[in-house]
Order: structure tokens, then sequence, then C-alpha cells
């Protein structure tokens, strides 16, 4: 029997509509959720801590305590970004020791923690802090194909991930690339050579979820992570009922009811609706030649967007080409958040330069620094070579960079709100300037349900009048027009939280 994680309140909605769903989306169907029977479902961590500080001006802790109280069976699951907990740099252990002992307080019973190059010691004090906090520590395998990512390497690091404190193990598949041949060899590798439950981690992109799923569930996996049909398929995970209904009745039948399922389905295909111009048509497509490419969708969207800015979208197979290039250069890091700015970054400035490496982007000449973690395989000397004569280089684990930040938060958010909690005092240290913004909008009034109704409706008129700009232009498909309800309620909402902001100043004598 393999357990089912869904993911519909975080990766779900993250990979389709850019992880804006509202707690109040989620919390009618909590109940539903929590009966199911599922092995935990995954409602933190990624981009949610930041897009509800920073877009739904909501706080993400009381939605932590809000679906815990709503849901105090299953087990609630986060992921954290190693070191970088749910920021985009690394803090330092004081804080990340902090802050995983706040959200199991809160809630969270199982945390996903992984690393994009899959640095252990970008992991390690993650992994001790989830275990002192007395919660469930799975270390992650980010899953990639290159020529020093061999079953050995990815059994090795299953093993320091075990040395580290790692309870359970996730193989995660950011690209929706994994064949269900690679699916099966590493969850039984691991299974057998570690001994630790394995999970599997997919995204639909490539068009074989269900089979890897399939494949590792056959092969010993403990769990295996999906989405409720209305928020899988494309960028997400593959369907929560499709998969339950295809093991019926084998041996890895995961035994949940489907009835109670479609009706947590039919729920979420109204929540799906409530977000449709949110939702990128070309998420839900599938692209199967990330087989050979491995260049996730967003990667892909940013480098068009780097090569329009430069007049240059022309230029896309070439970038493509050496995108290859340039990651063996850096020792092959997977293509994942920061990583794939990074080699992508680096691979327009190679093809429009014409000269390989004549520009060196700071990104890469940190990373070559070692500011990153340590690259899976051997760097380019010539590379290294170039980049040392601009300074010292530094393998320096990032733990042993910073000095001690939370106290300096506490005290920096009481000037703010003077009664803030550790929990407060921890979203200012990860988003000082988000969280200001968060407080301040907060104290004017301003409730993210206005904000995001503005933005919903604004996206619904730039879809429509994006459409009508390209001639027979089919990428985007005009969605709503620019005077559906959605643009009309939004432009008033957003009118209206104008005012609001306005009146809050004025009030306050701004
Ligand atoms: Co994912």
């Amino acid at each position: 029997m393999v357990g089912i994680t869904e993911t519909v309140l975080r990766d779900g909605h993250q990979s389709l509509i850019a992880t804006r769903m509202r707690t109040r989306h989620m919390l009618p169907i909590a109940e539903a959720l929590d009966g199911i029977g599922y092995r935990s479902l995954e409602v933190w961590g990624g981009a949610t801590f930041d897009v509800c500080l920073r877009y739904l001006h909501e706080d993400p802790w009381e939605r932590l305590r809000a679906l815990k109280r709503a849901m105090p069976r299953t087990p609630l699951q986060m992921l954290l970004r190693g070191q970088n907990l749910v920021g985009y740099r690394p803090y330092d252990d004081d804080l990340v020791e902090r802050f995983v002992r706040e959200a199991a307080r809160q809630g969270i019973g199982i945390f996903r923690i992984f690393d994009a190059l899959n640095d252990p010691r970008n992991m390690r004090s993650a992994l001790s802090a989830v275990r002192k906090a007395g919660a469930v520590a799975q270390g992650t395998i980010c899953y990639t194909r290159s020529p020093v990512h061999t079953l050995d390497a990815f059994v090795a690091l299953g093993r320091t991930l075990a040395e580290l404190g790692a309870s359970e193990l996730c193989i995660k598949d950011m690209g929706g690339f994994l064949p269900p041949g690679d699916a099966t060899a590493l969850t039984r590798a691991l299974v057998r050579e570690v001994r630790l439950p394995v999970v599997v981690h997919t995204h639909s992109t490539g068009g074989f979820s269900t089979l890897a799923c399939l494949a590792a569930a056959e092969a010993g996996a403990t769990a295996i992570d999906t989405a409720i049909s209305p928020f899988s398929g494309g960028a997400s995970q593959p369907p929560t009922e499709a998969l339950v209904g295809a093991m019926q009745g084998m041996a890895v039948d995961p035994k949940l009811d489907l009835t109670a399922l479609s009706e947590i389905a039919t729920y979420f295909r109204g929540v799906l609706e409530h977000y449709r111009p949110m939702l990128n048509p070309r998420s839900l497509m599938t692209d199967p030649s990330i087989l050979q490419h491995q260049v996730p969708g967003g990667m892909l969207s940013n480098l068009l967007a780097q090569l329009s800015e430069q007049e240059a979208t022309g230029r896309l197979t070439e970038v493509l080409a050496e995108i290859p290039r340039v990651r063996a250069d850096l020792g092959y890091p997977p293509l994942v958040t920061p990583t794939s700015q990074i080699v992508g970054a680096q691979a327009v400035l190679n093809v429009l330069a014409g000269t390989r490496y004549q520009q060196v982007s700071r990104e890469v000449k940190e990373y070559v620094r070692g500011a990153y973690g340590r690259a899976p395989g051997p760097l380019d000397p010539v590379l290294v070579e170039k980049v040392t004569a601009l300074g010292p280089a530094d393998q320096a684990s990032p733990s042993t960079l910073k000095e001690p930040e939370f106290e300096a938060g506490l005290r920096e958010v009481r000037t703010l709100v003077p009664a803030a909690d550790d929990a407060e005092a921890l979203s200012y240290a990860l988003f000082p300037t988000v969280f200001r913004a968060f407080t301040e909008s907060r104290a004017e009034g301003v409730t993210w349900d206005a904000l995001t109704t503005a933005a919903l409706g604004i996206t619904a008129v730039m879809r429509s009048s994006n459409a009508r700009a390209r001639t027979g232009a089919t990428r985007f498909a005009p969605m709503r027009s620019g005077n559906s309800a959605w643009a009309v309620e939004g432009r008033a909402r957003l009118q209206g939280g104008r005012r609001g902001i306005a009146e809050g100043r004025a009030r306050r004598g701004w």
C-alpha cells in the first residue's frame, strides 16, 4: 500500500496559479481533506510564505494555524529550502533552528528539506533542527540527469542525508522529467541501500508522471505526491483520483475513497474557476521535449523575457544549445531555483556577446566561489581561473558566513509591531521589506481579498489585450474580455483599495 501526499494546498496551486490560492478557499474543504486518510497534506513552504505576505496580504503563520485547527488528524507538510528556509539566501543556524521550531509548534509535522545543488552542508542544520523539534525530517534528493548524477551518487547522497538525521528520503523531480525506469531504479536502490522510507515527488510537465509514480510505488516507495484533479497535470502533480483509481486492486492500492475524493475535486473545480484568469494555459501543456533539454517551463519564460529585452528572441535556439554547456562548466547543477536562473542568464550572456564568458554574471562568480554550496561535479578550470583572478575562492558553507540574525530582526520588528511575537519576528527576518509593507497595509485596512481580486482583474485585462495585440496569437487564448465581471470587479476593487490607502494616509496626516 502506497501513501498519498496531497499537494493542492501548496505545489498544486503554486504550479498552476502562481501560489495565489487564499486561505478562505482552503478552509471550507479542510475537514473533508482531513477525513480522506492522506499520508500527509503539503500546505506550506516554497513560495507560499512569500506570496502570502507580498501579494495576498495574509499572515502565513495565521494560515498555518488555521489549517492545523481545521485538519488535526492528517500530518501537515512543508517544503524547506535547506539553509535558505523559505527565502532566497542562506540564513544563520540560529534562525534556521528558530524557524523550524516555530513551524513545528504551529502545526508542521513533516519537513521536506532540499538544496538546489544537493549539497548536504546546506541541509545539515535544517535536518538537525527538525529532529530537535520532534518532527519528521525528509531529506531530499533533487533528481536531475548528468554524467555525475549516477545511481551510486544518488545513493551516497541518501546515505549522507540519513547520517545527518533524515528519517525518510524524497526523490524530487522539479522539472517533470523523471522517467518510470529511473523512478524504479532510484526508489529500489534507496530503499535497499539506505533503508529509509522513500517518497517520490514529480511534475506532469513531460507527460509521464503517472507512470513514474506507479513505477515508484511498485518499486517500494512509501508515498507519492499527487494533486486533486482540478489542480493537477501540466506543471503540477499527477491527479490524485487517477492514481488512486489506477492502483485499485493492486498490491500498492492506497485504498482511498474515490467518492470522497470526487467531492473534493468538485469543490476545487469551483475554486479553480475563481482563479481562472491566473491560469496560464501554457502551464497545463504537456512538453515531452523536457526529457532532452531539462529546461523547466518557468526557466524558459525567463529566457524569453531576457531575450526580448535585448530584442533577440530569434536566438532562443542558440541559447537552448548553450545551456547544457554552461551547466557542464558549472559542474552540472540541477536546474531549479536559483541555479536555473544562474545558468540561463549566463547562457544568454555567452550567446549575445559572441564570446563565451567575455562577461561573467555576478551570480556565476559567487557560484564559482562556493557561495551557493558545492557543485555536484568539477567546475571548468578555465572558468575557475578567470573568476579566481577576481578574488579569493571561498568554499565555506553558507551557514558559516553570517552573524546571528534573529535578535536583530526581533528588535527591528518591534519598532513596527510593538507586541510582535516570534513568528512575526521570523517573517520580518526573512522578508524585511515585504513584511514592512504587509504591516502597513494591514494597519490601513487593505485586505488581501481586495488586492488579489484586483490582481486577478488586471491579469484578465492584460491577457485579453495581449491576445488582441498578437495577430492570430494562440499562445494565450483570450480567457476573458476586458469587460468581464472579473476585470470590472478588479478595477473597482483596485480603485477602492487605492482610495482606502489614500484615506488612511490622510487620516494619519501623511
Ligand atoms: Co514540486
